[in-house]
């Protein structure tokens, strides 16, 4: 379990100008406004511009950050990236926001892959490796450029992506019982195939005839997902407020992975905890993937939804199929 007394400094958060309404992915898919909206609550994503890279939505979220946290780029000695949307399959996308940001050579630079999970998973290693004391500060990025990697022609898929970025400072206080308390994390490896990207890895390169079938896309089961998701969540929100003794009600702000509201509003009644204790903004990001509670982690602290002493719950889940949660006091 990571020390009581690493805390987030500042958060910061970036989405692309392009706002893709449903309306308008109705004119390219055969799906319709009204069907998106009750099956998921999305009413609208942001799309990176074909310029715009992962890293350089990385970098404008970690500006942010930055400054939210008072602190400059010559502070930072840690970086981790989430992200399942690199700018390239190698090197890491930390590599290229280091250089972007003009980080110092000696700050530790890895791409993470928890898929949605990934900020809550980096947010663990991060506040970890601060409490070995080889770390000052740490720059935590959960980003996506999903629209790389959605089936344009596929309804079931691609009214559901988003692209944004969401970043968060962390350090170390002496201010006991504040900061990250604890996290569960997990994964139910058993049901890669229920959300994967079938080829373009080391099992199945890419061939002309992947590309044809476009395998190089994401493929989901999205009634099993939703199922899992559910379960998932519960539970790695159960283990935490029982490691922690704290009761639902103690929770002042869930800010949940934000992949659909039905999900969301599924945890809130197993959780027995009304909806407006639930951060929600996934109408008009759709899933952000691993820039999905960090956005609106940012968005929630900006709308003061979060005061000082309260406590947030995080809670996530993803492709793998991972799961996470992480209880933090403010
Ligand atoms: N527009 C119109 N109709 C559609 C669309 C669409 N975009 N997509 C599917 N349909 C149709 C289906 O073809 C089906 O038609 P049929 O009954 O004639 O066969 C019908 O709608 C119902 O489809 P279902 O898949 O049963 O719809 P469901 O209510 O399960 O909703 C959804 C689908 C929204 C994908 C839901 O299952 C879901 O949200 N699952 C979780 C997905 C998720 O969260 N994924 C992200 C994981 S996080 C990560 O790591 C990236």
């Amino acid at each position: 379990m990571a020390s009581a007394s690493t805390v987030i400094l500042g958060t910061g958060a970036y989405a692309p100008s392009r706002v893709l309404t449903n309306v308008e992915l109705s004119k390219t898919v055969d799906t319709s406004d009204e069907w998106i909206r009750t099956r998921t609550g999305i009413r609208e994503r942001r799309i990176a511009g074909p310029e715009e890279a992962t890293s350089d939505m990385a970098v404008q979220a970690a500006l942010a950050a930055l400054a939210d946290a008072g602190l400059t780029k010559t502070d930072i000695d840690l970086l981790i990236v989430a992200t399942i949307t690199p700018d390239y399959p190698m090197p890491a996308a930390a590599c290229v926001v280091q250089q972007k940001l003009g980080l110092r050579t000696d700050v530790a630079c890895f791409d993470l892959n928890a898929a949605c999970s990934g900020f809550v998973y980096a947010l663990d290693t991060g506040c970890a490796m601060l409490s070995s004391g080889r770390y000052r500060h740490a720059l935590i990025i959960g980003v996506e450029k999903l629209s790389s990697v959605v089936d344009w022609q596929d309804r079931t898929t691609c009214v559901l992506f988003g692209d944004g970025a969401g970043a968060a400072v962390i350090g170390v206080s002496s201010q006991p019982d504040v900061g990250l308390l604890g996290t569960k994390l997990g994964a139910y490896g058993g049901s890669v195939d229920l959300l994967w990207i079938t080829h373009g890895g080391s099992s199945k390169p890419t061939t002309a005839e992947s590309i044809a079938a476009r395998d190089h896309c994401i493929k989901m089961k999205g009634k099993e997902v939703f199922k899992l998701a559910v379960r998932a969540m519960d539970e790695a929100a159960r283990d935490i407020l029982e490691q922690h003794k704290v009761t639902a009600d103690q929770i002042a702000l869930v800010i949940p992975h934000q992949a659909n509201l039905r999900i969301i509003e599924s945890i809130s009644q197993y959780l027995e905890l009304p909806m407006d204790r639930f951060f929600v903004n996934v109408d008009r990001y759709g899933n952000t993937s691993a820039a999905s509670i960090p956005i609106a982690l940012d968005e929630a602290r900006l709308s003061g939804r979060i005061k000082p002493g309260d406590l947030t719950l995080l809670v996530a889940f993803g492709a793998g199929l991972t799961y996470g949660s992480a209880l933090i006091r403010w």
